[in-house]
Protein backbone atom coordinates (compact mmCIF):
# COMPACT_ATOMS: atom_id res chain seq x y z
CA UNK A 1 0.00 0.00 0.00
CA UNK A 2 3.00 1.93 0.21
CA UNK A 3 3.43 5.64 1.70
CA UNK A 4 0.69 7.68 1.31
CA UNK A 5 0.31 11.75 1.46
CA UNK A 6 -3.29 11.37 1.75
CA UNK A 7 -5.74 14.26 1.16
CA UNK A 8 -9.67 13.28 1.92
CA UNK A 9 -11.31 12.26 -1.48
CA UNK A 10 -14.51 12.88 0.52
CA UNK A 11 -17.21 14.70 -0.75
CA UNK A 12 -17.04 18.76 0.24
CA UNK A 13 -18.94 19.63 3.54
CA UNK A 14 -19.38 16.70 5.14
CA UNK A 15 -17.02 16.55 7.65
CA UNK A 16 -18.26 15.86 11.11
CA UNK A 17 -16.26 17.79 12.62
CA UNK A 18 -16.03 18.82 16.38
CA UNK A 19 -14.69 21.73 17.87
CA UNK A 20 -11.71 19.51 18.63
CA UNK A 21 -8.31 20.13 20.20
CA UNK A 22 -5.29 19.03 17.69
CA UNK A 23 -3.81 15.56 18.51
CA UNK A 24 -0.68 15.80 20.54
CA UNK A 25 0.51 12.46 19.75
CA UNK A 26 3.97 12.95 18.35
CA UNK A 27 4.62 9.30 18.95
CA UNK A 28 2.32 6.15 18.16
CA UNK A 29 1.20 3.63 20.33
CA UNK A 30 3.81 4.96 22.94
CA UNK A 31 2.59 5.25 26.55
CA UNK A 32 1.64 8.44 25.88
CA UNK A 33 -1.44 9.01 23.90
CA UNK A 34 -3.22 11.61 23.36
CA UNK A 35 -5.70 11.07 26.06
CA UNK A 36 -5.78 13.29 29.05
CA UNK A 37 -5.61 10.32 31.54
CA UNK A 38 -2.79 8.51 32.16
CA UNK A 39 -2.21 5.68 29.24
CA UNK A 40 -4.09 2.27 30.16
CA UNK A 41 -1.03 -0.05 29.62
CA UNK A 42 -2.18 -3.16 27.54
CA UNK A 43 0.70 -5.31 29.14
CA UNK A 44 -0.36 -7.73 31.79
CA UNK A 45 3.47 -8.23 32.85
CA UNK A 46 4.34 -6.50 35.21
CA UNK A 47 7.87 -5.54 33.65
CA UNK A 48 5.87 -3.10 31.35
CA UNK A 49 3.97 -2.00 33.61
CA UNK A 50 5.47 1.58 34.72
CA UNK A 51 9.41 0.09 33.49
CA UNK A 52 11.36 2.93 33.85
CA UNK A 53 14.14 3.97 31.03
CA UNK A 54 16.74 2.11 32.87
CA UNK A 55 14.70 -0.91 32.97
CA UNK A 56 14.12 -0.86 29.45
CA UNK A 57 17.89 -0.16 28.04
CA UNK A 58 18.92 -3.06 29.98
CA UNK A 59 16.08 -4.85 28.35
CA UNK A 60 17.30 -3.23 25.33
CA UNK A 61 21.07 -4.08 25.74
CA UNK A 62 20.02 -7.64 26.15
CA UNK A 63 17.87 -7.61 23.19
CA UNK A 64 21.03 -6.26 21.89
CA UNK A 65 23.30 -8.46 22.48
CA UNK A 66 21.66 -11.51 20.95
CA UNK A 67 20.56 -10.17 17.73
CA UNK A 68 20.23 -13.22 16.14
CA UNK A 69 18.07 -15.13 18.77
CA UNK A 70 15.64 -17.27 17.09
CA UNK A 71 11.91 -17.08 17.39
CA UNK A 72 12.20 -20.19 20.40
CA UNK A 73 13.86 -17.70 22.54
CA UNK A 74 12.39 -16.34 25.46
CA UNK A 75 11.06 -12.51 24.16
CA UNK A 76 12.63 -9.58 26.15
CA UNK A 77 10.89 -6.63 24.40
CA UNK A 78 7.60 -5.15 25.36
CA UNK A 79 4.62 -3.98 23.00
CA UNK A 80 5.29 -0.59 24.24
CA UNK A 81 9.16 -0.42 23.47
CA UNK A 82 8.76 -2.04 20.48
CA UNK A 83 5.92 0.25 19.20
CA UNK A 84 7.43 3.39 20.46
CA UNK A 85 10.65 2.16 18.04
CA UNK A 86 8.41 0.78 14.72
CA UNK A 87 4.75 2.35 15.15
CA UNK A 88 5.83 5.66 14.85
CA UNK A 89 7.47 5.22 11.79
CA UNK A 90 4.80 3.08 10.43
CA UNK A 91 1.87 4.70 11.61
CA UNK A 92 -0.29 7.99 10.06
CA UNK A 93 -1.94 10.40 12.82
CA UNK A 94 -4.99 11.61 10.62
CA UNK A 95 -6.74 14.61 11.54
CA UNK A 96 -10.50 14.11 12.84
CA UNK A 97 -11.94 16.47 9.84
CA UNK A 98 -10.11 14.25 7.21
CA UNK A 99 -11.34 11.20 8.76
CA UNK A 100 -15.00 12.63 8.70
CA UNK A 101 -14.73 14.08 5.18
CA UNK A 102 -13.79 10.55 3.76
CA UNK A 103 -16.47 8.62 4.94
CA UNK A 104 -18.66 11.55 4.35
CA UNK A 105 -19.57 12.68 7.58
CA UNK A 106 -19.86 9.14 8.96
CA UNK A 107 -22.77 8.13 6.80
CA UNK A 108 -24.82 5.51 7.12
CA UNK A 109 -24.60 4.75 3.58
CA UNK A 110 -20.92 3.74 3.73
CA UNK A 111 -20.95 1.55 6.91
CA UNK A 112 -19.30 -1.78 6.05
CA UNK A 113 -20.38 -2.94 9.51
CA UNK A 114 -20.79 -2.70 13.22
CA UNK A 115 -19.14 -5.08 16.32
CA UNK A 116 -18.73 -4.00 19.91
CA UNK A 117 -16.61 -1.39 19.89
CA UNK A 118 -18.02 0.44 17.18
CA UNK A 119 -18.96 1.04 13.36
CA UNK A 120 -16.92 0.45 10.29
CA UNK A 121 -17.25 2.44 7.13
CA UNK A 122 -15.62 2.80 3.59
CA UNK A 123 -13.68 5.61 3.27
CA UNK A 124 -12.25 7.68 0.15
CA UNK A 125 -8.93 9.32 0.16
CA UNK A 126 -6.72 10.52 -2.63
CA UNK A 127 -3.15 9.54 -2.71
CA UNK A 128 -0.24 12.66 -3.77
CA UNK A 129 -0.22 10.99 -7.15
CA UNK A 130 -3.95 11.76 -7.23
CA UNK A 131 -5.05 8.10 -7.29
CA UNK A 132 -8.09 7.47 -5.54
CA UNK A 133 -7.81 5.07 -2.57
CA UNK A 134 -10.46 3.04 -0.68
CA UNK A 135 -9.72 2.42 2.90
CA UNK A 136 -11.68 1.15 6.42
CA UNK A 137 -12.30 3.69 9.31
CA UNK A 138 -12.98 1.95 12.55
CA UNK A 139 -14.67 4.83 14.88
CA UNK A 140 -14.99 3.75 18.34
CA UNK A 141 -18.04 3.96 20.44
CA UNK A 142 -17.52 7.06 22.75
CA UNK A 143 -19.62 5.24 25.50
CA UNK A 144 -17.56 2.49 25.62
CA UNK A 145 -15.56 2.27 28.72
CA UNK A 146 -12.75 0.25 27.38
CA UNK A 147 -12.81 2.12 24.29
CA UNK A 148 -9.02 3.85 24.93
CA UNK A 149 -7.45 0.46 26.13
CA UNK A 150 -8.83 -1.33 23.10
CA UNK A 151 -7.55 1.45 20.49
CA UNK A 152 -4.36 2.30 22.48
CA UNK A 153 -4.01 -2.28 22.34
CA UNK A 154 -4.77 -1.90 18.57
CA UNK A 155 -2.16 0.64 17.80
CA UNK A 156 0.68 -0.56 19.67
CA UNK A 157 0.26 -4.05 18.34
CA UNK A 158 -0.39 -3.43 14.95
CA UNK A 159 1.99 -0.53 14.50
CA UNK A 160 4.80 -3.33 15.36
CA UNK A 161 3.08 -6.62 13.68
CA UNK A 162 3.32 -7.33 10.02
CA UNK A 163 3.01 -10.23 8.25
CA UNK A 164 0.37 -11.28 5.02
CA UNK A 165 -2.55 -12.64 7.45
CA UNK A 166 -2.32 -9.84 9.81
CA UNK A 167 -4.77 -6.64 8.47
CA UNK A 168 -2.84 -3.67 7.97
CA UNK A 169 -2.94 -0.95 10.28
CA UNK A 170 -2.43 2.92 7.86
CA UNK A 171 -2.96 5.12 10.92
CA UNK A 172 -5.18 6.67 13.74
CA UNK A 173 -6.58 9.41 15.13
CA UNK A 174 -7.39 10.56 18.82
CA UNK A 175 -8.60 14.18 19.78
CA UNK A 176 -9.67 15.08 23.14
CA UNK A 177 -11.92 18.18 23.18
CA UNK A 178 -14.12 19.59 26.07
CA UNK A 179 -17.11 17.68 25.19
CA UNK A 180 -16.10 13.88 24.25
CA UNK A 181 -13.05 11.89 23.21
CA UNK A 182 -12.33 10.54 19.76
CA UNK A 183 -10.47 7.29 18.56
CA UNK A 184 -10.34 5.85 15.60
CA UNK A 185 -8.51 3.86 13.38
CA UNK A 186 -7.46 3.58 9.32
CA UNK A 187 -6.94 -0.28 7.60
CA UNK A 188 -6.24 -1.24 4.40
CA UNK A 189 -9.84 -1.86 2.76
CA UNK A 190 -10.47 -5.56 2.49
CA UNK A 191 -13.34 -6.01 0.13
CA UNK A 192 -14.73 -9.26 1.08
CA UNK A 193 -15.83 -8.03 3.88
CA UNK A 194 -15.69 -11.37 6.91
CA UNK A 195 -15.14 -15.02 7.11
CA UNK A 196 -18.46 -14.49 9.43
CA UNK A 197 -20.18 -12.81 6.43
CA UNK A 198 -19.30 -16.22 4.16
CA UNK A 199 -20.28 -18.50 6.74
CA UNK A 200 -23.35 -17.17 7.95
CA UNK A 201 -25.38 -14.45 5.64
CA UNK A 202 -27.25 -16.04 3.07
CA UNK A 203 -26.71 -13.41 0.54
CA UNK A 204 -23.13 -14.40 -0.20
CA UNK A 205 -23.19 -18.20 -1.66
CA UNK A 206 -21.28 -21.09 -0.06
CA UNK A 207 -17.35 -21.24 0.36
CA UNK A 208 -16.15 -23.64 -1.48
CA UNK A 209 -13.74 -26.20 0.21
CA UNK A 210 -10.50 -25.06 -1.60
CA UNK A 211 -10.92 -21.46 -0.40
CA UNK A 212 -12.14 -22.65 2.93
CA UNK A 213 -8.88 -24.74 3.10
CA UNK A 214 -6.78 -21.62 1.93
CA UNK A 215 -8.49 -19.01 4.50
CA UNK A 216 -7.91 -22.10 7.42
CA UNK A 217 -4.38 -22.63 6.73
CA UNK A 218 -4.07 -18.24 6.26
CA UNK A 219 -5.46 -17.76 9.80
CA UNK A 220 -3.23 -20.42 11.01
CA UNK A 221 -0.07 -18.42 9.82
CA UNK A 222 -1.03 -15.53 11.15
CA UNK A 223 -1.93 -17.23 14.58
CA UNK A 224 1.60 -19.11 14.41
CA UNK A 225 3.72 -15.49 13.41
CA UNK A 226 1.67 -13.96 16.51
CA UNK A 227 3.44 -17.12 18.75
CA UNK A 228 7.00 -17.55 17.16
CA UNK A 229 7.16 -15.13 14.16
CA UNK A 230 8.32 -11.97 16.21
CA UNK A 231 12.05 -12.74 18.18
CA UNK A 232 11.11 -10.36 20.68
CA UNK A 233 7.80 -10.21 21.37
CA UNK A 234 4.86 -13.08 21.83
CA UNK A 235 1.18 -11.85 21.20
CA UNK A 236 -1.77 -13.26 22.85
CA UNK A 237 -4.78 -12.66 20.32
CA UNK A 238 -8.00 -13.62 22.43
CA UNK A 239 -9.88 -12.98 19.88
CA UNK A 240 -10.17 -15.20 17.17
CA UNK A 241 -13.53 -15.32 15.78
CA UNK A 242 -15.08 -15.85 12.11
CA UNK A 243 -16.10 -12.22 11.85
CA UNK A 244 -11.95 -11.29 12.59
CA UNK A 245 -11.04 -12.86 9.69
CA UNK A 246 -11.61 -10.32 6.91
CA UNK A 247 -10.98 -11.70 3.44
CA UNK A 248 -8.88 -9.27 0.49
CA UNK A 249 -9.84 -9.56 -3.02
CA UNK A 250 -8.03 -13.23 -3.35
CA UNK A 251 -10.19 -14.23 -0.39
CA UNK A 252 -6.96 -14.67 1.48
CA UNK A 253 -7.45 -14.18 5.23
CA UNK A 254 -6.17 -11.86 7.09
CA UNK A 255 -6.53 -11.70 11.68
CA UNK A 256 -7.83 -8.66 13.29
CA UNK A 257 -9.19 -6.27 16.15
CA UNK A 258 -6.31 -7.11 18.54
CA UNK A 259 -7.85 -4.56 21.20
CA UNK A 260 -7.76 -7.81 23.04
CA UNK A 261 -4.57 -9.02 22.07
CA UNK A 262 -1.97 -9.06 25.53
CA UNK A 263 2.15 -9.85 25.52
CA UNK A 264 2.88 -13.45 26.40
CA UNK A 265 5.15 -13.78 29.48
CA UNK A 266 8.63 -12.02 29.42
CA UNK A 267 11.64 -13.21 30.17
CA UNK A 268 12.11 -15.05 33.37
CA UNK A 269 8.58 -15.90 33.65
CA UNK A 270 6.66 -18.80 32.68
CA UNK A 271 2.98 -17.32 32.50
CA UNK A 272 0.80 -14.76 32.10
CA UNK A 273 -2.71 -14.17 33.70
CA UNK A 274 -4.92 -12.45 31.94
CA UNK A 275 -8.33 -10.35 32.68
CA UNK A 276 -11.22 -12.42 32.11
CA UNK A 277 -12.88 -11.11 28.78
CA UNK A 278 -15.54 -8.76 29.27
CA UNK A 279 -15.64 -7.50 25.45
CA UNK A 280 -18.17 -9.13 24.40
CA UNK A 281 -20.63 -6.69 24.51
CA UNK A 282 -23.95 -7.31 22.34
CA UNK A 283 -23.33 -8.96 19.02
CA UNK A 284 -23.92 -12.62 19.09
CA UNK A 285 -22.09 -13.01 16.09
CA UNK A 286 -18.69 -13.97 18.01
CA UNK A 287 -18.75 -18.21 16.76
CA UNK A 288 -16.06 -20.36 17.15
CA UNK A 289 -13.94 -20.00 13.46
CA UNK A 290 -12.24 -22.75 12.44
CA UNK A 291 -15.29 -25.24 13.81
CA UNK A 292 -17.96 -23.64 11.38
CA UNK A 293 -15.48 -23.71 8.61
CA UNK A 294 -15.56 -27.23 8.92
CA UNK A 295 -19.34 -27.16 9.34
N1 LIG B 1 -10.54 -3.41 7.24
C1 LIG B 1 -11.81 -3.71 6.91
N2 LIG B 1 -12.19 -3.72 5.62
C2 LIG B 1 -13.46 -4.04 5.28
N3 LIG B 1 -14.43 -4.35 6.18
C3 LIG B 1 -14.11 -4.36 7.48
C4 LIG B 1 -12.79 -4.03 7.92
N4 LIG B 1 -12.77 -4.14 9.27
C5 LIG B 1 -14.00 -4.51 9.64
N5 LIG B 1 -14.82 -4.64 8.57
C6 LIG B 1 -16.25 -5.00 8.56
O1 LIG B 1 -16.87 -4.41 9.69
C7 LIG B 1 -17.47 -5.41 10.51
C8 LIG B 1 -17.39 -4.98 11.95
O2 LIG B 1 -16.06 -5.09 12.36
P1 LIG B 1 -15.65 -4.97 13.88
O3 LIG B 1 -15.99 -3.60 14.36
O4 LIG B 1 -14.25 -5.39 13.97
O5 LIG B 1 -16.62 -5.92 14.67
P2 LIG B 1 -16.71 -7.51 14.72
O6 LIG B 1 -15.32 -8.03 14.56
O7 LIG B 1 -17.28 -7.81 16.07
O8 LIG B 1 -17.63 -7.88 13.58
C9 LIG B 1 -16.71 -6.70 10.17
O9 LIG B 1 -17.50 -7.84 10.41
C10 LIG B 1 -16.43 -6.51 8.68
O10 LIG B 1 -17.53 -6.93 7.89
MG1 LIG C 1 -13.59 -7.32 14.13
Amino acid sequence: MGCFAFRSGGKSGSSSSTSSRPQQHPRPGARTPPAKSAPASTSSSSSSSGAGAGAQSNTKAAAASAPAAASSATPTRTIQELSEERGAQRLRVFDLDELGSATNGFSRALKLGEGGFGSVYRAFFRSAAGARVVLAVKRLNQRSLQGHKQWLAEVQFLGVLEHPNLVKLIGYCAVDSEASKHRLLVYEFMPNKSLDDHLFNRAHPPLSWRLRLQIMLGAARGLDYLHEGVPEVQVIYRDFKASNVLLDAEFKPKLSDFGLAREGPTEGKTHVSTAVRSGLQGRPRSRPCIMSLLA
